[in-house]
């Protein structure tokens, strides 16, 4: 069965009717380009082949009503009293649901309506939970997608993105940057998608990994993260310290020029924060240049040079992160680092398909020697953003 008959299925153990459709939203791996997103730089992240599915149904009162394999219970709530539940009283909803009442909420905002039909939504996903992967993100283009499509709002993909934002931000609490719902709603087969956080223009970038016979192998270690508390808020709060610092609206309008004068005005510890925010912008940019000009073989020192920048200026990697990277090197990989947001969840390394076994076992041994929880790998393939099914 497939995850979208996961989410048929649960909708008629909810209801006893048939859904009228079902949309999705992939996950996303970030290729490179961390931390940057929030500080209007660059990113250049791709869809996977892993996705969440809403399958929803029409409901004859203004309620909406969701259920989802996170959790058996369902959460049902008039959508006029949506706002005032957010933000302020979301602590009185499960943790899961208020990624998708929180996008019903910020689409009833954007669009000021309050003539909308009931719904319920019947939510499954196969994207690994706190693996840095995205799964919240999925769950909010799913969700918005299906609302877009159903209340006939006719918003655009960067609109919803935005808008499953809104849903990070306010309704969950976790004060991300819009990368993740850019990459779920954006994504194509075989390519990534180059983003300016800034102007928000994005430019689909082909990653030619089966031309050049390569696999984008996801190394999990199931240390888990929250973007809601601790490390994520302070690391911006430091990189919005550093961009005042220096006088700038954002890191973004800093270049590697202007290091050495960084260096005189901040701490240290600032510094270093800055100093891996205004390097990765252009780690960034050197692998779209290399993409375009050499091939995907050749960005595996810009994927190292990210994660040494994380590991040691950012500081937001985790032994089991480091020792996937070092494990990945050691088996043959092109290249790997850390994705995401760090403080647990995946590394990735770009790997030729004849090493792929050998990356996966170099990596369980290491695990396995250095006493950690075995990891969990898998391979992802860049695949196509939000949609109906
Ligand atoms: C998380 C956030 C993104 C981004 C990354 C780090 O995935 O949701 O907005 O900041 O961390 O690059």
């Amino acid at each position: 069965m497939t995850t979208a008959d996961d989410a048929r299925t649960l909708f008629r153990e909810l209801t006893g009717t048939d859904p009228v459709g079902s949309w999705s939203a992939p996950g996303r791996v970030n290729l490179i380009g961390e931390h940057t997103d929030y500080n209007d730089g660059f990113v250049l992240p791709f869809a996977i082949d892993h996705r969440t599915h809403a399958a929803l149904g029409l409901r004859d009162d203004a309620r909406i009503r969701v259920v989802s394999t996170f959790d058996p219970v369902p959460v049902e709530v008039a959508l006029g009293d949506l706002a005032a539940l957010f933000p302020d009283r979301r602590d009185e909803l499960p943790e899961w649901s208020r990624y998708a009442l929180g996008v019903a909420w910020a689409l009833i905002v954007r669009t000021g309506r309050n003539d909308l039909a009931g719904v319920d939504l019947a939510i499954a996903s196969d994207v690994p939970v706190g693996a840095g992967l995205s799964s919240s993100a999925a769950i909010e283009g799913a969700v918005a997608s299906a609302l877009n499509d159903t209340w006939q709002l006719e918003l655009d993909r960067v609109t919803l993105a935005q808008i499953g934002r809104t849903a990070e931000n306010e309704a969950v609490g976790a004060p991300t940057g819009i990368m993740d719902q850019m990459a779920s709603m954006l994504g194509r087969a075989d390519a990534a998608t180059f983003l300016d956080c800034r102007s928000l223009e994005a430019e689909i970038i082909d990653l030619g990994f089966a031309d050049a016979d390569l696999e984008l192998v996801v190394i999990d270690t199931q240390v888990k993260h929250s973007h809601a508390t601790g490390g994520y808020g302070e690391r911006r709060a430091a990189c919005e310290r550093g961009a005042q610092i220096m006088g700038v609206a954002a890191l973004r309008d800093l270049s590697v020029d202007d290091l050495d004068r960084a260096a005189e005005l901040m701490d240290e510890v600032t510094f270093r924060r800055v100093r891996h925010v205004v390097t990765e912008d252009q780690r960034v940019l050197d692998t779209v240049r290399t993409l375009r000009t050499e091939g995907p073989e050749a960005i595996g020192d810009l994927l190292l040079a990210s994660h040494a920048s994380m590991r040691d200026d950012f500081e937001i990697s985790v032994p089991e992160l480091d020792t996937a990277v070092e494990a990945a090197m050691s088996a043959g990989a092109v290249g790997a680092r850390m994705t995401g947001g760090g403080f647990g969840g995946a590394a990735i390394a770009l790997v030729h398909r004849d090493r792929a076994g050998a990356v996966a076992e170099a990596a369980t041994t290491a695990f396995a020697d250095a006493g950690f929880t075995a990891p969990h790998v898998f391979t992802v393939t860049p695949s196509a953003g939000a949609g109906r099914d």
